[in-house]
């Protein structure tokens, strides 16, 4: 045993076992992430070379950095504010910064919830009629031209959004393992197993092979592009759920003796697969379109959203058995969401239950109702495209890569790294140890920052996706700066009835 709290402090609830917390890690890291991002991001940064750098950013900061969240969520048992506090007292913004990225995502990832919701339900009667692009941007969001901002609600949109927002509430006011514990070990099975069917139809329709080609075939130019790299951790990062205090939060939850190591493996290669299947199957199904409109795949394979919300439906609409094909793909984007977005307002429960000493419901209800009321204003109206996406882009490049280069940077050299992998490997199955240290400390630094002040130099250049400077300056620069900014003011303010904590040699 590592550390102890002190005798008078309540009891941090935990998993029933560890299978339940390997389903909640797999459940958070499985969501949008996997099937919504990782096909249209994989296609615009080379195709099948675009395996090189993932399977690089997997392997040296993917699984290194979860073993390092593990370590932190497990030995000092606490949210990732609290967590890092008891690290060291100086770290605590960093906990705070992880916390407020996942405000971002959440309130973005819950209206794609909303829409995934909607999609299947319109998958039965092809709602979309003969011309999904038009139905998904005219007659579904209602978009204003350009980018900016109004109070434009539109019902379809709003409504499925609040129920979103009801029904993840209610979840996760039942507490960790009633609520987060219990969703993922009935969803995770059903979406597995609708995936794995979902996947396989989609390869025996005429054409899958095209698609397939169109997406592993590499083009290794784009290797040289820093933007492809940094893309690649990016996506680990968000899919993983690491380094956003996901894993910080969901590991303190679990017994003493844990096998940590092992459990990490299980998560990132089942979320690797899980992503991989999905690339396949995603392009499996856009080769059958481009095949029957007698077009190349790069025609029809738009980029970012529209890859599922328009794509899909003319899929849908020529293949056969494509209402199944519909309700089995937009109910597994439905469903890995669920799980994810759990995941993260959990880790914004958890930092308010640790700092404010609030019971479970009061900390639920305190943190998802203003921000579904926060979320309904952005995404709910005719204007919430542009805000998505460029909150999207920030949020994961200069948000989570942010955070975590500053935070690996500190955390070694505050040099008890070699700590932090001795309480791993007191309970752990695969020990770690030079080679993790080296990783963790120097080498995932170093690429990190340079991909990092590489993106930041060349989006100042640049600019974003098109996008008036004032809105990016403020939803995108403003945003991330804002988020490190407030942070810091959260670490300075008191804690509620802090506990000693003793740590343990
Ligand atoms: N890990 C989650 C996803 O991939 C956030 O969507």
């Amino acid at each position: 045993m590592s550390s102890v709290q002190s005798s008078n402090s309540p009891k941090r609830e935990t998993f029933s076992s560890r299978g339940v917390f390997i389903l909640a890690a797999i459940g958070s890291a499985v969501g949008l992430g996997n099937i919504w991002r990782f096909p249209y991001i994989t296609y615009d940064n080379g195709g099948g070379a675009f395996i090189i750098p993932y399977l690089v950013a997997l392997l040296t900061a993917g699984i290194p950095l979860l073993f390092l969240d593990y370590a932190l969520g497990h030995k000092y048992r606490g949210s990732a504010p609290l967590a890092f506090r008891r690290f060291s007292k100086k770290f605590e913004t960093f906990g705070w910064w992880q916390v407020l990225i996942n405000v971002i995502i959440a309130i973005y990832y819950a209206v794609i919830l909303g829409w995934a919701a909607s999609y299947t339900y319109y998958s039965l009667d092809s709602a979309w009629g003969s011309d999904p692009s038009s139905f998904f941007f005219k007659d579904f969001l209602q978009m204003a031209d350009g980018a900016s901002v109004s109070l434009d609600f539109v019902g379809v949109i709003t409504g499925p959004l609040i129920v979103v927002w009801i029904g993840i509430l209610a979840v996760l006011a039942l507490g960790v393992q009633k609520g987060v514990g219990k969703t993922s070990v009935v969803f995770i099975p059903l979406l597995m197993v609708m995936f794995v069917v979902l996947v396989i139809t989609a390869l025996f329709l005429p054409g899958a092979a095209e698609g397939l080609n169109a997406l592993f075939t590499p083009n290794w130019e784009k290797l040289t592009e820093p933007s492809v790299w940094i893309a690649a951790y990016g996506q680990i990062f968000f899919s993983l759920s690491i380094c956003f205090g996901i894993m910080i939060t969901y590991s303190s939850y679990l017994k003493k003796d844990t096998d940590l190591t092992g459990s990490g493996l299980v998560v990132g290669f089942a979320n690797s697969s899980f992503e991989l299947l999905a690339g396949i199957g995603v392009f499996a199904a856009l080769g059958f379109m481009a095949t029957a409109a007698g077009k190349e795949v790069s025609e029809v394979a738009t980029s970012g959203i529209g890859l599922a919300f328009i794509a899909f439906p003319a899929i849908i609409d020529q293949a056969p058995f494509g209402q199944a094909i519909g309700v089995l793909f937009f109910g597994s984007l439905l469903f890995a969401g669920v799980t994810s977005l759990i995941s993260i307002l959990e880790v914004i429960i958890a930092a308010v239950q640790d700092k404010l000493k609030f019971g479970r419901v009061k900390s639920t209800a305190i943190v998802c109702v203003p921000m579904g009321i926060i979320s309904t204003i952005l995404f709910g109206t005719t204007t919430g495209l542009p805000v998505l996406d460029v909150l999207d882009k920030f949020v994961n490049n200069f948000g989570i890569v942010a955070v975590a280069f500053f935070s690996l940077v500190a955390i070694s050299f505050s040099r008890r790294l070699p700590m932090l992998a001795d309480h791993i490997n007191k309970t752990s199955s695969n020990k770690l140890g030079f080679i993790w240290r080296t990783v963790v400390g120097i080498i995932t630094p170093i690429v990190l920052g340079y991909m990092l002040f590489s993106e930041v130099f060349k989006v100042i250049e640049e600019g974003y996706g098109g996008y008036p400077t004032w809105f990016v300056n403020v939803f995108g620069w403003g945003m991330a700066i804002g988020l490190v900014v407030i942070s810091f003011i959260l670490s300075r303010t008191k804690w509620k009835n802090e506990e000693k904590f003793v740590e343990e040699e």
